[in-house]
């Protein structure tokens, strides 16, 4: 067995999936990450479905030969949702997606009424239908698409802050109550929110759990690589972006904490 470390993909439009990656990052700390970010492609929310399974296959495709990855997440719901079928019926490395956590968030609810705020494509998929059609039975779910907030997180990061009443607009309609039955649990089903998550918290109209999928994501990551011994590297993290781009000062910043 090779004593090589862990090589892990991690992909997102932008730069949502660091949510996923500090994760990832936690529970293998010797593999050695590469982040790609299709900031070119950003937000994948708006783009038509098929021309953005063609580009994700491409990007991704183009990573894997550039990387050679043991495992490639796939730190975006937008792109899960819609393309994971595609990507593993085209490479053979093991891929995780992110998909929408309503199981766990139905199991979790107590007034059993839940929100899944995700890009408007996400929550429109027939794939986030199913999921509720198969986990969500006996409980309430209100479907929140927002145009906006992946684009305000990568604002934020970028050091240019969103007014409170902008992103509240945006997280309203998850919080719904009638007959006395609150939302309580709310789905963060894109990579980006999590990043938002204290502004969330300031503007919400109730207290509710915000459900993150990334540490789940991360035990899958470990369960599968758990073959993968650990070693003793130290490689820091690299991320790329696909339209070349240096990051700014503000970024660069912002991106430090990460190891990048
Ligand atoms: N981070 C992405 C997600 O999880 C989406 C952002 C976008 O490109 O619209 O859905």
């Amino acid at each position: 067995m090779s004593d090589a470390p862990a090589t892990i993909l991690v992909f997102d439009s932008g730069l949502g999936g660091l949510t996923v990656f500090r994760e990832i990052a936690a529970a293998r700390p010797d593999a050695r990450f590469v982040y790609v970010a299709d900031d070119a492609g950003f937000p994948y929310g708006n783009m038509p479905e098929e021309a953005l399974i063609t580009r994700i296959v491409h990007v991704i495709g183009k990573a894997i030969v550039e990387h050679a990855p043991d495992l490639v997440v796939v730190a975006c719901n937008t792109a899960s949702t819609l393309a994971l079928t595609e990507l593993r019926a085209r490479f053979k490395v093991p891929f995780v997606g992110t998909v929408p956590a309503i199981k766990p968030a139905c199991a979790q609810s107590v007034s059993k009424r839940i929100a899944v705020l995700g890009t408007q494509a996400t929550v429109g998929r027939e794939y986030t239908r199913a999921l509720i059609r198969e986990f969500a039975a006996g409980c309430e779910v209100a479907l929140v698409g927002s145009p906006r907030l992946a684009s305000f997180a990568e604002a934020e990061l970028a050091g240019e802050p969103v007014a409170d009443a902008d992103i509240r607009t945006e997280i309203t309609g998850c919080f719904i109550e009638t007959e006395g039955r609150r939302t309580d649990t709310v789905v963060l089903a894109c990579t980006h929110y999590p990043l938002l998550l204290a502004r969330f918290r300031a503007v919400a109209p109730w207290p509710v759990e915000w459900l993150d999928p990334a540490p789940a994501i991360a035990r899958r990551v470990a369960d599968l690589l758990r073959d993968v011994p650990p070693t003793a590297s130290s490689a820091p993290p690299r991320i790329v972006f696909t339209s070349g781009r240096a990051p700014s000062p503000a970024l660069a910043r912002a991106l430090k904490p990460y190891g990048f």
